[in-house]
């Protein structure tokens, strides 16, 4: 409608996801979803609405807060919920499959309906707040169901859904048992969006084989390049990074920066490094490996072994390696600082990023971006990562499972004459300009917005 306005108002955004940022200034968001989103906004009338992050089991209305025209809308799970729904379904199950690991997926009924019930309360929540004409953005795998939850409750609006993991072939996304009512919430939404054309093809090629007519299309996700640079500029001289140097002396920081996950292939990447320290003596002392790696999911059996794998692995290889002045790892699992990482980022020689599996990876953008540009690092990146498509050109690519091709990029990067990497940084440096966070928000909605809201393939059911 709104025929009677002589100039058209955006509408307002809805953007809608599991985990919403405690309110704060704009500027002051930090992660991948909450960066690209803010410069997606910036100067939109949003409301952002999801999980507070806590369990309370007197279930209350959302807490509201606005800062200027940004205004967030945070509800408690049960605790139930957050067993069932979070830890549960969302990351015992979906996680391992959208990451291509059936055999680590934990499949109970009762998650299933918690993970139903979770979307169901999120919609009766939602439902009051929102308005006819607003452009609603829904986000990642916790909230699949919750565009049909919206349609079964009248809603007419423009829903848009972007899926920030990767999406698996079809004969490993049947291994889920509720795979077809899955890809039929998929089908509520006017259009879905995901990182790449791989996962485009495969959730395609999904609907199609199950009947469920989709939308779907790639917007890979970026950083705010110059932002971070600058960040990384600033830390250069702080505190952290000149006590990092002390410590450091002449040896070359080799830096890999996670969430202690099993798909980002942290024990591969030290048994990589394991093999360089073996296979080429000339590095030992030379280089020290600091791998920051907060726990994520610390209640998620699968992230529990994981991180008894790590403080093994770095003790097995501190043991055989370290001399007595020197330790050739240090490992964190503790979240550090934004500013602080992106000063290790500038100082480090090499960076790591081994997924086994990622959606993008942003970390390895950001890596690129805090680079000094006269004298860059080199980036060691593996084929499965989303952002290998924008950053194949100037990385030294890998294949995580072996071991021997990791030490053989560390080894050919920590020899890298300058020129070389100087030419390999620019070719990174012109694609993460390229496809930026802001480009990723304003891309998805431009498309989103464009679209005929009565065109909805299985919506108004
Ligand atoms: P994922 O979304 O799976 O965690 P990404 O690499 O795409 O992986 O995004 C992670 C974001 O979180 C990046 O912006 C990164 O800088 C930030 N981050 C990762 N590890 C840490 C850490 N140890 N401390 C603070 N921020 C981190
Ligand atoms: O896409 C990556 C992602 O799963 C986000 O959806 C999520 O907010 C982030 O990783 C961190 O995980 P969590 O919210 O489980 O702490």
């Amino acid at each position: 409608g709104g025929s009677s306005r002589v100039m058209p108002a955006a509408p307002r955004l809805v953007i809608v996801s599991n985990r919403v940022p405690a309110p704060k200034e704009r500027q002051q968001l930090a992660g991948g979803l909450a960066v690209g989103l803010a410069e997606a906004i910036a100067g939109r009338e949003t409301l952002w609405f999801g999980w507070s992050g806590d369990a309370s089991d007197n279930v209350a209305a959302p807490q509201i807060t606005t800062i200027e025209n940004l205004t967030f809308a945070r509800v408690d799970l049960t605790r139930s919920q957050v067993k069932g729904f979070y830890e549960g379904y969302s990351n015992g199950l979906l996680w391992p499959l959208m990451h291509y690991r059936v055999g680590l997926m934990e499949y109970r009924r009762a998650d299933r309906e918690s993970y139903e019930e979770a979307n169901e309360r999120f919609a009766d929540a939602l439902l009051p707040l929102l308005r006819p004409d607003d452009l609603i953005w829904v986000h990642d795998y916790h909230l699949i169901p919750l565009g049909a939850a919206l349609r079964a409750r009248g809603v007419r609006a423009r829903i848009g859904f972007f899926l920030h993991i990767p999406f698996p072939p079809l004969a490993l996304f049947e291994a889920l048992p509720d795979c077809d009512s899955l890809l039929h919430d998929f089908a509520a939404y006017d259009l879905v969006g995901v990182q790449t054309r791989q996962d485009a093809d495969h959730l395609d090629a999904a609907g199609r084989a199950r009947g469920a007519r989709l939308r779907v299309q790639a917007f890979p996700i970026g950083i705010d390049p110059d932002g971070f640079a600058a960040q990384a500029r600033r830390a250069e001289a702080g505190r952290d990074v000149r006590r990092m140097v002390d410590s450091l002396g002449d040896r070359a920081l080799i830096l890999g920066i996670d969430r202690l996950d099993y798909s980002k292939g942290i024990p591969e990447r030290l048994r990589g490094y394991e093999r360089l320290l073996q296979r080429f003596e000339q590095h030992r002392n030379k280089v020290m490996m600091l791998q920051v790696a907060p726990v994520s999911r610390g209640e998620v059996a699968q992230y529990k072994a994981l991180r008894r794998q790590l403080d093994e692995l770095a003790g097995h290889i501190n043991g055989s390696y370290a001399e007595f002045d020197w330790s050739p790892l240090r490992t964190i699992t503790r979240s550090v600082p934004r500013g602080t990482l992106a000063g290790f980022c500038r100082l480090a020689r090499v960076a790591l990023v081994t997924p086994l599996r990622d959606g993008m990876n942003l970390v390895a953008k950001e890596y690129v971006a805090a680079q000094n540009g006269e004298d860059p690092g080199v980036l060691v990146l593996s084929r499965f990562a989303g952002a290998a498509d924008e950053l194949a050109e100037g990385a030294l690519m890998v294949n995580p499972h072996d071991p021997d091709a990791i030490a053989e990029a560390l080894d050919q990067a920590l020899r890298m004459p300058r020129g070389e990497r100087r030419r390999r940084w620019q070719a990174m440096d012109a694609a993460i300009h390229t496809a930026t966070a802001a480009q990723w928000g304003t891309s998805f909605l431009a498309d989103l917005e464009r679209l005929d809201p009565q065109e909805n393939a299985e919506a108004d059911h």
